[in-house]
């Protein structure tokens, strides 16, 4: 949530913040503002809404003169979407702009001490108080960089900060705590942002901040000091993200170009771990002993991360025997734990930034737990608390829709279901050899679907009127219903429930009509099969509209359904990596068709970062 972004070079200030502001929508779209340190003073431009607002505004102005420049996109927490609330914000002597991502959970308190002083607030937003707080700090410190450093004493809660004061042109403090934050060198001129994506072509090596941790930036020099202001050395990193990597290579979105990528994933994920010798998990540090010893895994994610997780309980409690425990983030730290000893806790999130995720790994790691940490982001928070880290290698995720991240999460868990039954001994050799022989098929079968998109696009164009939808399934795909019904709602606004199909007649059932689309995932290979099929009998019989995600041949499903959508036929325990494609495409295509801002949707940031 919320992306912030800096620059002091010779470059030109206002492209480059804006093209590192692109990189970080993902971030927000609630508001957009650029502050620039110009010969005749700060100057301040902000817009509500998207990027593209903000570069209307900009648009045709010299800034020919702006030497450096902080720049914010906002996902509002406190405070309304308005221009007002929309940062940069400027300290009451008009001297310090600042911009912020997080929340300062002291801000009243520190408000009240203000405006008992005399300061006037502007805005709704927590951050203000940062920028008149840095003013009042000011009055005694003798620079800039030493009143962030007071004033980040005293705040708490999580932030990323970029500071610029008008006394000393040229230079931005940045600071983190709780919040990401790097900081990036380049041949015109030195930068800090939320994201690597920001500084794509830009700077050629970067650097972490720590939390608590203060940066001087100026064109030719980065001075880090830690929360006591002592001088802090670091290396740097080599960077290279090519701004390609960003492009829409030809899709009409980011959403489809991702969907599109995810055979790739797959069969790279399984070239890199699976072998005729079996599967070798190198990012998992845990040894024969402790596997054989673990009694319990629980897992902690956040949206689609957790519904891959909810798959992944099914594949380790079929394949390896252990006992797995899924549950939301948010609600796992507020728990007691009360066994630590030979437990597995996995950190599931696709950018390693999600607050709750990381609280949770955090926790168990306090406890000592093994903790294991699945992302997309190598370089990310959730790295720092995990004893294991296993990465799902499947490039940067621009989408605010997550779809590639959900399908190489749910490649990890098979194949760490495979490694600790392997290990374990849980499973006869035959039986492994024959799921990994199928898992390999599985890339040209995802193909294959994405090939006959055209079916699911009509699928679309005809469902497109609904307003509810409901999505059944049983066994392992329950992920994939609840992960097609969250793709749904996200992207299309059309409301949508997964349900376990027997649970339909627990209530949901209450909603059926001739207006309600039922969608069955059904894939034959166990009692699953049948009983959906009864739970889909039942839905008919209450004039429900209804559509299949199937693998069944059988014919006679066109007596029971409306459309069928066929996939591939794999074992059921698999078909998850399949099934779900047809319900991204389902989500994308209906999205499409209503004229929604498909990888931006409404009131969604791609990186959860506050609790
Ligand atoms: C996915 O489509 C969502 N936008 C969202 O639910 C996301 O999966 C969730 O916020 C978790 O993110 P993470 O995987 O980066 O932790
Ligand atoms: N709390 C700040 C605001 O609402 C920053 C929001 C964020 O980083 O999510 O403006």
């Amino acid at each position: 949530m919320c992306g912030i972004v800096g620059y002091v070079g010779s470059g030109e200030t206002v492209k480059i913040l804006c093209r590192g502001l692109k990189g970080l929508e993902y971030r927000g779209y609630d508001s957009a503002g650029i502050a620039l340190s110009e010969r005749k003073g700060i100057n301040v431009v902000k817009a509500v809404g998207k990027l593209e607002n903000l570069e209307q505004k900009l648009s045709g102005q010299d800034f020919s003169t702006a030497g450096a420049g902080i720049g914010h996109i906002r996902w509002a927490t406190h405070g309304g979407a308005t221009l007002k609330n929309a940062h940069p914000h400027v300290s009451e002597d008009g001297r310090t702009v600042l911009v912020h991502n997080g929340i300062i959970e002291n801000y009243k308190e520190l408000k009240q001490n203000l405006q008992n002083k005399g300061y006037h607030f502007v805005s709704e937003t927590d951050t203000e108080v940062v920028v008149q707080q840095i003013e009042e700090e000011l009055k005694e410190a003798a620079s800039p960089t030493e009143a962030v450093l007071k004033t980040m004493n005293k705040l708490r809660g999580a932030f990323a900060l970029a500071v610029m004061n008008t006394d000393f042109p040229g230079k931005i403090v940045v600071a983190k705590r709780n919040a990401p934050l790097i900081i990036g060198q380049g041949k015109n001129g030195n930068m800090a942002a939320s994201d690597l994506p920001a500084m794509a072509g830009e700077v050629e090596r970067v650097i972490y901040l720590d939390d608590d941790e203060l940066a001087e930036i100026s064109e030719d020099e980065i001075k880090i000091v830690n929360a006591a202001g002592q001088v802090v050395s670091k290396t740097f990193k080599p960077f290279n993200l090519a701004p390609e990597m960003l492009s829409k290579r030809g899709f009409a979105h980011f959403m489809l170009k991702e969907i599109n990528e995810q055979p790739g994933i797959v069969r790279r994920m399984l070239q890199k771990y699976l072998s005729e010798k079996g599967v070798q998990l190198s990012g998992l540090n845990l040894s024969w002993e402790d596997i054989r010893n673990l009694t319990k895994i629980e897992v902690a994610a956040c949206g689609t991360s957790l519904h891959a997780a909810t798959a992944g309980k099914y594949l380790i409690e079929d394949l390896a025997g252990i006992t797995v425990e899924v549950e939301p983030a948010s609600e796992y730290i507020y728990r007691k734990h009360p066994e630590s000893r030979n437990v597995l806790v996995i950190g599931v999130s696709q950018s390693g930034e999600t607050a709750d995720t990381i609280t949770a790994v955090r926790q168990a790691k306090e406890r000592g737990a093994h903790v294991l940490a699945v992302t997309n982001r190598e370089d990310s928070s959730i790295v720092r608390y995990a004893d294991s880290v296993i990465g799902l290698e499947a490039g940067i995720e621009v989408s605010v829709a997550a779809t590639k991240s959900y399908t190489a999460q749910l490649a990890v868990f098979y194949l760490l279901a495979l490694y600790l039954a392997q290990e374990r001994q849980a499973l006869d050799e035959d039986c492994l050899r024959q799921t990994e022989q199928a898992l390999q098929a599985v890339p040209s079968q995802m193909e294959e679907i994405l090939a006959n998109a055209a079916v699911v696009r009509r699928c679309a164009e005809k469902y497109q009127d609904a307003r509810d939808f409901i999505y059944v399934a049983r066994g392992v795909n329950i992920a994939t219903a609840m992960e097609g019904a969250l793709k749904l709602k996200e992207i299309s606004y059309i409301n949508a429930s997964g349900y376990p199909a027997g649970e339909l007649k627990h209530g949901p059932i209450a909603l059926l009509d001739e207006k309600m689309p039922v969608l069955s995932i059904l894939m034959p290979g166990s009692q699953n099969y049948d009983k959906l099929l009864s739970n889909s009998q039942e839905a008919k019989a209450r004039q429900a509209r209804m559509i299949a995600v199937t693998s069944s041949a059988d014919r006679q499903l066109e007596n029971l359904f409306d459309d069928i959508i066929r996939v591939p036929q794999v074992p059921e325990l698999l078909s998850p990596l399949t099934a779900n494609i047809p319900l991204q495409l389902l989500a994308y295509y209906m999205a499409e068709k209503l004229g929604r801002d498909v990888d931006k949707p409404r009131n969604l940031a791609k990186s959860v970062t506050v609790e």
